[in-house]
């Protein structure tokens, strides 16, 4: 079996550490636990004080994540979406936190597990849950959804160009038979769309990722979570989160500039209508994208982006 720092490499690792600057004695959540990697080094950094909460809505993750820190006993394991932590948080009677670390996304362990069906270079069920425990699959929705609704996740989750002819394909080809797995479902996008000579990346990339953030409900809710734990930083607290892609990146960005008293509604000065509370500094005036060693060495970082803000005092 392989170890759990090869399933997954924690994506930009030392700059997270540096922007969470961890307080001696703090309480840190890790809402994204996956295999432990972020969630170790920041239970090191607190050697042996503090306190730190993790959640994880996966539990293979769950599993090696608790195995892999069980020498640290101030470390608690919660299989739950990281949206609950407000309710966690107040059935611990925990009020204030020093520190938030939010890693979005799937995991290597769970991208390239063919039987997760995350993958279109494996074959595997359509399958794409996090949350094994969750009833909608991938294969529910190609097989549940209109032609119209399939289009949409498409356009919207994956900016995909021939959204509308690959639902169409879809739709007719599901009349007859089924589709069954990540494969089938990449050659009949393959097949609408074509490949471009010389292009690295295969045509079901932009479809795959639209269905795997449907399926999770990835971006809903994402920015009241986010307002819900920067209500919940102390003062000098941090929020750091690490996005792979641009919709959730966008949502980000956009709450860090409301939250720091920035203009988001573009309208010009006195018409603007933005609530303009200065309640956070933004630490990171351009993301934080991994290094030419980092990506040379973890490919799969190079679309990662991470934005770090501080609560204000009071
Ligand atoms: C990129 S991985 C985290 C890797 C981790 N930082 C490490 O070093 O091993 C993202 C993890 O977040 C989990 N996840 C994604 N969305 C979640 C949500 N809404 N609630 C809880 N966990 C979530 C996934 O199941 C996955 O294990």
């Amino acid at each position: 079996m392989l170890s759990n720092s090869v399933e997954h490499t924690p994506v930009l690792l030392n700059e997270a550490m540096t922007l969470l600057n961890v307080r001696p004695g703090g309480l840190y959540i890790d809402c994204t636990v996956g295999l432990g990697g972020h969630t170790e080094a920041l239970l090191e950094k607190l050697g042996g004080h503090g306190r730190v909460i993790g959640t994880d809505r996966d539990r293979q993750a769950i599993e090696k994540a608790r195995q892999r820190l069980s020498r640290f006993p101030n470390f608690e394991l919660y299989h739950s979406n990281f949206k609950n932590l407000p309710l966690i948080l107040s059935r611990l009677s925990l009020q204030a936190i020093d520190g938030c670390l939010v890693d979005l996304g799937v995991s290597s362990m769970q991208l390239t597990s063919a039987e997760r069906g995350f993958s279109f270079r494996e074959t595997g069920p359509l399958d794409m849950r996090m949350d094994r425990e969750q009833k909608t699959s991938a294969a529910q929705l190609v097989h549940e959804l209109t032609e119209d609704q399939l289009a949409d996740i498409f356009r919207r989750f994956g900016e995909e160009p021939a959204a509308r002819k690959i639902a169409a394909t879809i739709v007719t080809e599901r009349r007859t038979k089924r589709v069954r797995t990540t494969t089938e479902l990449a050659e009949l996008v393959e097949r609408v769309k074509g490949r471009r000579p010389g292009s690295r990346i295969h045509p079901a990339t932009q479809v795959f990722q639209a269905l795997r953030i449907a399926v999770n409900q990835e971006l809903e809710g994402l920015e009241e979570f986010l307002d819900a734990v920067i209500e919940r930083l102390r003062p000098g607290g941090r929020l750091v989160v690490i996005s792979f892609q641009s919709l959730e990146d966008r949502v980000v960005k956009q709450l860090f500039q409301k939250k720091a008293g920035r203009c988001i509604c573009f309208r010009p000065g006195d018409a603007c209508i933005c609530p303009r509370q200065e309640l956070v500094q933004i630490l990171t005036k351009k993301p934080v994208v991994p290094s030419a060693e980092e990506t040379a060495a973890n490919p799969r970082s190079r679309s990662a982006k991470l934005r770090a803000v501080e609560k204000i005092g009071d």
